[in-house]
Formats: structure tokens, C-alpha cells, sequence
């Protein structure tokens, strides 16, 4: 019998998924990688090729994939079922773990995606303020939900506050919804804030955006700011939930917003995510609280699925061990400054940025401190390091390394080395 190689099979998957896919793909990653399976912070593709895993399905597995503690728990709700549309216990006990952790947390709603969350979260503030718009920042990542889709990665920057859309099917009228604020630059989103006090529902902003952290003061401006003229401060803690800290960003930083959202690694890699805060922002999700009129309407099939939550929890038991957090920034601060130092050493203009569960280069000479620094960075050169990695066994996305618990000291040798490699291409040329 012929034998079918390991790179026939993705040219066969390849071809097949460009025929079913629009572009190849689900949306998210380059066709030409297919993953077949992962352990750790390693991932194998279809022709077995092995990769250091920087990607980590962007963020959920942060402490390694198919850590056994969590496929074990996921594997015992699976054989007893595995969606209710009901309340469950593992779902129930997911909300009291979030409760304790995240400081805004007084009660919890699941849904299935950051998308979602972000999207609720922003509805909840204008149900609970009982106006329309939202400010947002320029490059802040909300979801692909109308309203987030405002500019988050625009080629060409707008006048602030006005937005720009990022997608084509976006209702004109959204657009008169949503202003839009630099990043880091509190005295801009204090003017806005104070500007259209009247009309604003809420202020959401991701605490870390990107890869880029708040400079000192931004956040507790914000935070005093959105107090005084009393409108909800949402923290988009999708990323960051459970990631810079236990308690996230809003623990890391020490600024408690009003709301927040979580995502990714409260879902153990499943899909779950979930919206948090004060109880009387929450209360518009209760009929029974709040009557029909302001009621908020919300429904979502798997929302707090008993599986995504059984992965979760084992995922927040894993997390609250002790040293889990000092291992994950001591790799983190091993990666950025290695990084650092060789593209120092071979003249590459560079800034590495970031905290150390989640970082990037950028390459320009100015320090990184909203969108537009990162738009004037060098794209080309960025694209061709991330495809050097990639053939040195190094798997990341575009612009953000994800650590994981699981990534080891060989793991961390191995990306040290494949930068080396890569940043020599670089630099000769
Ligand atoms: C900060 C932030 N918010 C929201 C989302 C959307 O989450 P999801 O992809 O689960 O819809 C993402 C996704 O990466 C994100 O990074």
C-alpha cells in the first residue's frame, strides 16, 4: 500500500480547507499551520513539526495544554453530559471562585465569547446609566461586536474622538455611539469624558491594551474621572483576567473598575466568558430587581456550560497554587530580556513591551505607549522575524507572546536560541 506522507496530508487539508473556508481558514490564523495536537507549552502541526507554543489558542492555556488536573476534570463531566441550559453546579461554583478573585466582581454572567461579554458589558452600562455612548481607545480590542469594532487597528488614524470603523456591515449610525480616546494620554480621555459627560453610558478600556501597559496615573485618572461624573468604568479583562494576576489586571494595577469583562482562561480552552461587577450594574440582568423596563436582556445556549466550567475551575485550582504566578512572570522576565539583549547586540532598533505573562517587539526607536506607536513600528521587518520563528520551532501570533505555567527552562532555551538565529537573518540583511 502507498504511503501517504505527513506533508500530503496537509497539502490535503490545506486544499480542502481553502476550498470550505473563506481564506482557508476560521478567521484567525494562517492557513498554511495546521495543528494537530498539544501538550504542555509545546505544539505539534500535521507534518509533525514541533513548535515552542507562544500562541497558546491566544491565551486560553496558560498553564499548558492538555494539562492532565484539567483534561481529568473535563473528562468526567463529558461522560455525565454536557450542556443543560440550566444552572449547574460547576458553573455556579466558577462564578463564587470569580466572586473572590476579581476585585468589581459582586456577581457574575456567562457567555460564550470575549465578544459577547464585551458586548453585554456595554450594555449593561448604557441600561444602567440610561444613555448611549460608549468611549473606547484607539487600538483597545472589544470583540467584533458592532460597537467594538471601532477602531481598533485603523491604517490610516481619525481626528479623536471620532471613530473608524474596522469592518465592512458596520450600520453607519453605530458610528455616532462610540468616541474614541488615546491610549495612556489621561488628560485627552479626562477632556472627552468631561465634554460628553451627559451623553456617555461608559468608559471600557483594556488595563494592559495589547501589549502595551498603562503608564502610571492612567488608570487612577480614569478610575476618578468616570467617579465624578458617575459613569461606569468597564475593564476588559479578557486577556489580562486571571494573566497578570489572580485577581488580573484590576488586582495588578490596583484601579477597580465598575465592570469588567473575562474571558480565556477562565474557560480552560473551552468557550466560556463572562461578565462581572457591581451588583447594582449587575441587577440589570435580573428582572425580578430592575422590572420589565430596564430590564437587560440576555440569553445564551451553552452560556455556563457545566464542561468550559469544569475546565476552568481546575484551570483557577491550578493557578492558585503557590508560585504558579512568580513561575509565569519568571519566565516571562527571563523571555523579554533575553529578547532585549540580542536585538541590542546586533544594532536591531527595538523596543521589547509588555508585562511579563504577555509581550511583543516593536520595532522602533520610540518608546511604545498607545496604537500609533505600534502602527509606526516596522510591520515588515516584524512579519519576517515571525516567519523566521516559525521555522526555528517558534509559534506565536502576529504581535503578542503568550507564557504559559507549563513553558520550560529547555522551552525557554530553545525560543532563546531560535531568536538568536533569527534576529543573525535580521540583522545581515
Ligand atoms: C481584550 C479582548 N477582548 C475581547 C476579546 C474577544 O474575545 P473572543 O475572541 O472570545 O470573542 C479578545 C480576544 O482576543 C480580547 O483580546
Amino acid at each position: 500500500m502507498e504511503r501517504v506522507t505527513e506533508s500530503e496530508v496537509v497539502r490535503g487539508l490545506t486544499e480542502k480547507a481553502n476550498r470550505v473556508l473563506p481564506g482557508g481558514t476560521f478567521g484567525n490564523f494562517p492557513s498554511d499551520v495546521v495543528i494537530r495536537e498539544g501538550r504542555g507549552g509545546r505544539v505539534w502541526d500535521e507534518s509533525g513539526r514541533e513548535y515552542v507554543d507562544f500562541l497558546l489558542g491566544s491565551g486560553p492555556m496558560l498553564v499548558g495544554h492538555a494539562h492532565p488536573e484539567v483534561t481529568a476534570a473535563v473528562q468526567e463531566r463529558i461522560a455525565r453530559g454536557t450542556t443543560f441550559f440550566a444552572n449547574n453546579r460547576w458553573g455556579i461554583e466558577l462564578a463564587e471562585a470569580i466572586v473572590e478573585a476579581v476585585p468589581c466582581a459582586e456577581q457574575v454572567r456567562f457567555v460564550s465569547t470575549g465578544s459577547e461579554a464585551d458586548l453585554y458589558a456595554m450594555r449593561a452600562a448604557r441600561a444602567f446609566r440610561k444613555r448611549d455612548k460608549i468611549l473606547k481607545f484607539e487600538g483597545g480590542y472589544h470583540g467584533m461586536s458592532d460597537y467594538s469594532l471601532m477602531s481598533l487597528a485603523p491604517k490610516r488614524p481619525g481626528n479623536f474622538p471620532q471613530p473608524v470603523p474596522d469592518s465592512a456591515g458596520i450600520p453607519r449610525s453605530i458610528r455616532e455611539e462610540i468616541l474614541v480616546a488615546p491610549f495612556n494620554d489621561l488628560a485627552a480621555a479626562a477632556a472627552m469624558v468631561r465634554e460628553h459627560r451627559e451623553e456617555l453610558a461608559g468608559v471600557i478600556i483594556e488595563p494592559f491594551q495589547r501589549i502595551i501597559p498603562p503608564m502610571p496615573g492612567f488608570l487612577e485618572g480614569l478610575r476618578k474621572i468616570a467617579t465624578e461624573h458617575g459613569i461606569p468604568l468597564i475593564f476588559d479583562e479578557v486577556v489580562t483576567g486571571f494573566r497578570l494576576a489572580y485577581g488580573g489586571a484590576q488586582e495588578y494595577y490596583g484601579v477597580v473598575p465598575d465592570l469588567c469583562t473575562l474571558g480565556k482562561v477562565i474557560g480552560g480552552g473551552f468557550p466560556l466568558a463572562a461578565i462581572a461587577g457591581r451588583a447594582d450594574i449587575m441587577a440589570h440582568f435580573d428582572r425580578n430587581k430592575v422590572g420589565d423596563g430596564e430590564f437587560l436582556m440576555q440569553v445564551g445556549t451553552l452560556s455556563g456550560n457545566p464542561v468550559a466550567a469544569a475546565a476552568g475551575l481546575a484551570t483557577l485550582e491550578i493557578l492558585r497554587r503557590p508560585g504558579a504566578y512568580e513561575r509565569i512572570f519568571a519566565t516571562g522576565r527571563e523571555l523579554m530580556g533575553a529578547l532585549g539583549a540580542l536585538l541590542e547586540r546586533r544594532g536591531l532598533t527595538a523596543r521589547v513591551t509588555g508585562e511579563p505573562p504577555l509581550f511583543d517587539v516593536v520595532f522602533t526607536a520610540e518608546p511604545v505607549r498607545d496604537y500609533r506607536a505600534t502602527l509606526r513600528g516596522d510591520s515588515d521587518l516584524m512579519r519576517r522575524f515571525n516567519a523566521l520563528l516559525r521555522e526555528r520551532g517558534v509559534l506565536k501570533g502576529e504581535s503578542k507572546y503568550y507564557v504559559s505555567l507549563a513553558h520550560t527552562p529547555e522551552d525557554i532555551r530553545h525560543t532563546c536560541d531560535a531568536w538568536a538565529s533569527a534576529v543573525e537573518v535580521l540583522a545581515t540583511g
